[in-house]
C-alpha cells in the first residue's frame, strides 16, 4: 500500500488525568499498613510521570488528596500530607531540571501552612518551565472549584461591570485554566466513578478504567491505556471521528 493509502496513526492524548485508587487495597493484600500503600503510589506516580513524555502525553493531572479525604483518620490523612511534603521536597529540583512546570489544583484553605508554603514554592520555580505541564489535585473537589470560578465571575462582574458568561471564560476561570482540554482519564483499581474529580475539564475525554491497583502502575500499564484511548473514535458531539478542538492558550489566560 502506498504512503498516501496507509490510514493516519491514531492520535495519543496529550493531556492523561489519573485517579490514582487502590493503594489501600494493595496494602491489605500484603498485610501491611495502608501508609506502606501511599508510599508505593508515590513510586508509582515517578514512574508514570517518566514515562508519559516517551508516550506523547505533555501534560498529566493527578489526584493526590480530596477534599473528601479529610474524613479519613486522623493518622492517614498525616501520611498523605507527609508524602506530599516529602514528593515535592525530593523530586522538585529533578522535574525542573526536566522542564515540568508543577501546578496544585485545589483549595489552600485548611492545608497546613508549611505545605502551603512549599506548594508556592513548586509552581513558582517551574512557572516558566514549558515541556511537560503536571498538575496534583491536592484538597480538590470539582464542584468546589466550580463554585470557586463562579464566585470569581461575580466579583468579576462587582468590580469591572463585566456581566458576560461564555464557556471561554468560564474555563479559563477554572484552576485548571491554561491547560489543555484533558483527553484520558484513568482510574486504576477497577473502579468505574469520577469521584468528583475534573468535572469541567473532562467533557469530552475518554474514560479508561483498569483494574491494577495504583501501586503496581508504571510504563506498561499507561501505554496499555493509551492503546485502548486510541482505538476509540472521538466525535465531540458530531457525527465524524475529530481530533480535540484546540486548547486555550496560557497567553489567552493570563
Ligand atoms: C487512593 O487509594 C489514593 C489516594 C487517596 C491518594 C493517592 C495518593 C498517593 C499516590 C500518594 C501521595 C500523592 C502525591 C501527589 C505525592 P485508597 O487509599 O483509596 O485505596 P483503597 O480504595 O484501596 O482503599
Amino acid at each position: 500500500m502506498s504512503s498516501a493509502q496507509s490510514p493516519a496513526p491514531a492520535k495519543g492524548p496529550s493531556h492523561v488525568a489519573i485517579i490514582m485508587d487502590g493503594n489501600g487495597r494493595w496494602a491489605e493484600r500484603r498485610g501491611v499498613p495502608r501508609s506502606l500503600g501511599h508510599r508505593e503510589g508515590v513510586q508509582a506516580l515517578r514512574r508514570t510521570i517518566k514515562a508519559a513524555p516517551d508516550l506523547g502525553v505533555n501534560c498529566m493531572t493527578v489526584f493526590g488528596f480530596s477534599t473528601e479525604n479529610w474524613s479519613r483518620p486522623k493518622d492517614e490523612v498525616s501520611d498523605l500530607m507527609g508524602l506530599v511534603r516529602a514528593f515535592v521536597g525530593t523530586d522538585l529540583k529533578r522535574l525542573d531540571d526536566a522542564g515540568v512546570r508543577v501546578r496544585i489544583l485545589g483549595r489552600r484553605t485548611g492545608v497546613p501552612r508549611d505545605i502551603v508554603e512549599i506548594i508556592d514554592r513548586a509552581e513558582r520555580q517551574t512557572a516558566s518551565n514549558t515541556k511537560f505541564l503536571l498538575q496534583v489535585a491536592f484538597n480538590y473537589g470539582g464542584r468546589a472549584d466550580l463554585v470557586d470560578a463562579a464566585q470569581a465571575m461575580v466579583d468579576r462582574a462587582a468590580s469591572e461591570g463585566r456581566f458576560d458568561v461564555t464557556e471561554e471564560l468560564f474555563g479559563r476561570t477554572l484552576s485548571t485554566a491554561d491547560a489543555p482540554p484533558v483527553d484520558l482519564i484513568i482510574r486504576t483499581s477497577g473502579e468505574q466513578r469520577l469521584s468528583n474529580f475534573l468535572l469541567w475539564e473532562c467533557a469530552y475525554a475518554e474514560l479508561v478504567f483498569q483494574d491494577i491497583l495504583w501501586p503496581d502502575y508504571g510504563q506498561d500499564a499507561l501505554a496499555d491505556a493509551i492503546s485502548q484511548f486510541k482505538r476509540r473514535e472521538r466525535r465531540f458531539g458530531g457525527r465524524e471521528a475529530q481530533d480535540a478542538p484546540a486548547s486555550v492558550s496560557v497567553e489567552a489566560a493570563s
